[in-house]
């Protein structure tokens, strides 16, 4: 099969030049709606490193003031010295006029000791650790064997520090069917982690399910919050099958049934402060997803607002859109605001069919689709 190749303007993409006016109004004029918002922060991000991570950095650049960088690369993030010498390589990677920020994180291991969430608190730079049981998920099997067993000693530093603890809320077992693994996570890790360590701040990343908005809601503000991707948002696991296998749909946690993607949207335009914005940005190169053992992971960095005001125009939520994408993630990390803005317009567009980069193609989520939101100067 041939497909064409289409190369996104980047100018179309990018903010850090333009000046809005006005916040959170939407407003007619002509035709064209637009929305000014306060620039975005992606709360889990996938940036790789080497030829992947100047490919795919500068489009979350161009949308995002900060992200939360995710630490499964191979060899794993798993000191405060290589998250340092891992954000100088992005900040090498992004447009030298782009103000991005990563937000490094550690990946947790057996291993990890107090004194590493000590280190990382007085870097600066490292504002979260990562959960990855081991096996959930791509290069995950450095990650946590027995969480109780061999890192109470960290998580009790981590509360100490106020470091947050970011979660793969997926069991591992082989007997569990995939599609349970998100709520036997909750039940038999979870849930009683957070009675053991009620001070530890825990974000459950990319939710999949009405048993984990549910578990979400049910938790103490402040100390419990859920990241959403667009897929989630988006697609049910019937979009793994539509017309035969659609591998650029496959993805960790899986997607599920409609009733669960229902769940999540409620929550998410329900103006909760617990639910904000994490893409999963998970690039792979197309021979990685199109062949007999694909990867899990959707590329939708730069297409995610786009698709996030879909979700939200849709559900007539379009008011609620800003405090999801710009203020909950922030109020939840303690962080700062961001105070530029940026503007998005409703007017068609095609999503690209690829990115074309000298090692390769990527795919985008939605490749070749039309949708309705831009992002765009001025
Ligand atoms: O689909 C996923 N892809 N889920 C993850 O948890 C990891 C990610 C990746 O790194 O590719
Ligand atoms: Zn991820």
């Amino acid at each position: 099969m041939i497909l064409t190749t289409l190369v996104l303007p980047t100018k179309a993409l990018k903010f850090s030049s333009v000046k809005f006016e006005g916040a959170t109004k939407s407003k007619y004029r002509g035709p064209k709606m637009e929305l000014t918002l306060t620039q975005p922060d992606d709360w889990h991000l996938h940036l790789r490193d080497g030829d992947l991570l100047k490919g795919v950095a500068p489009h979350s650049a161009n949308h995002f003031g900060r992200a939360i960088v995710m630490p499964n690369l191979k060899p794993p993030i798993t000191t405060t010295a290589a998250a340092i010498a891992y954000r100088d390589s992005i900040l090498k990677a992004v447009p030298a006029d782009s103000n991005f920020t990563p937000l490094m994180t550690l990946y947790l291991t057996d291993t990890t000791k107090p004194e590493e969430i000590k280190l990382a608190r007085q870097s600066g730079v490292v504002f979260a650790v990562k959960l990855y049981p081991a096996g959930a998920t791509t290069n995950s099997q450095d990650g946590v064997t027995d969480l109780f067993g061999n890192c109470l000693p960290v998580l009790e530093e981590m509360v100490e520090q106020n470091m947050p603890l970011l979660v793969h809320g997926e069991v591992t077992d082989p007997d569990i069917d995939v599609f349970d693994r998100e709520k036997v996570f909750i039940d038999t890790i979870l849930q009683p982690l957070i009675q053991r360590l009620p001070r530890l701040k825990v974000v459950m990343e990319h939710i999949t399910t009405m048993d984990a908005v549910r578990f979400v809601e049910s938790g103490k503000e402040g100390y419990l919050a859920a990241t959403v991707t667009p897929q989630h948002l988006l697609l049910s696991r019937n979009a793994l099958f539509q017309g035969g296998l659609q591998p650029h749909n496959y993805c960790l946690p899986v997607l599920k049934r409609d009733i669960h993607r229902q769940a999540i949207v409620s929550a998410v335009t329900s103006g909760s402060k617990k639910f904000f914005l994490g893409t999963d940005s998970a690039p792979h190169e197309r021979r990685k997803k199109e062949c007999p053992c694909g990867c899990a992971g959707i590329y939708s960095a730069p297409i995610a607002l786009s698709l996030y005001a879909k979700v939200f125009d849709e559900a007539g939520a379009l008011d609620k859109l800003e405090a999801f994408t710009s203020f909950n993630g922030p109020d939840f990390y303690g962080l700062p605001r961001n105070t530029t803005k940026i503007k998005l317009k409703k007017d068609s567009w095609k999503v690209p069919l690829s990115f074309s980069f000298p090692f390769g193609d990527i795919v985008p989520m939605f490749a070749g689709e039309t949708l309705e939101w831009q992002p765009c100067l001025s």
